[in-house]
């Protein structure tokens, strides 16, 4: 990577997540970093404007009725143009295809919001508490083919608590979400890691 390591951000909604790394960044919690793009596939997305407001370049390539290849093929493109070393996905709710994630290999990562492999897909917040699970949290991932698969960087874990409804518990693990995103990007960031199989091994120093 870079100097700076150049984000480039998906997102298809509210964008908190992204905030919260903006964030990082501007507090130098995050330090080595810049956003060079935010991409949404939804063209309303309530991220943008947020992006927008904070002066970040924004995208935008509508996924409504276009096949996924083409449609990655024109995200792919832009983020080759902005030069991004690495895409975060948050809250990018669209599947990837094969092409994209194979012309990016380990340098895109993804947050979900449960304790993977333990509730992939939607609404993992409402699975877990119905599933009622004590323990929930979220993931941050390499993304690999697989829906919610690739090679986890780090793990948040919250307990489930006697008083939680599914909105109260998928704010707080919206709140470990905002924390843990940025960490997992700085130790990817520190190159100081290996894959092995599927275990992200930090190199000791
Ligand atoms: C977050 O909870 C994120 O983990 C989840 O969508 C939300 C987006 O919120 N992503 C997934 O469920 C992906 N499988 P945000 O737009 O405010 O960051």
């Amino acid at each position: 990577m870079s100097a700076v390591t150049r984000l480039g951000i998906l997102i298809s909604g509210r964008g908190s997540n992204f905030l919260a790394i903006a964030e990082s960044i501007r507090e130098g919690r995050l330090k080595g970093v810049e956003i060079a793009v935010v991409i949404s596939n939804v063209p309303d997305a309530a991220g943008l404007e947020k992006a927008r407001a904070l002066g970040i370049p924004t995208a935008v390539f509508d996924s409504k009725g276009r096949k996924r290849a083409e449609h990655d093929a024109d995200v792919a493109a832009c983020l080759k143009e902005q030069k991004v070393d690495l895409i975060c996905l948050a809250g990018y709710m669209r599947l990837l295809s094969p092409q994209f994630v194979a012309a990016f290999p380990n340098r895109i990562l993804n947050i979900h919001p449960s304790l993977l492999p333990a509730f992939p897909g939607l609404e993992a917040q409402e699975q877990a508490f119905a599933y009622g699970v004590k323990v929930a949290g979220c993931t941050v991932h390499f993304v690999d083919e697989e829906l919610d698969h690739g090679a986890i960087v780090l793990q948040r874990a919250i307990p489930v608590l006697e008083e939680d409804d599914p909105h109260m518990l998928t704010m707080r693990i919206l709140a470990e979400e905002h924390k843990a995103y940025p960490e997992a990007i700085a130790m990817v960031v520190s190159g100081e890691y290996e894959i092995r199989g599927r275990r992200f091994v930090k190199r000791s120093s």
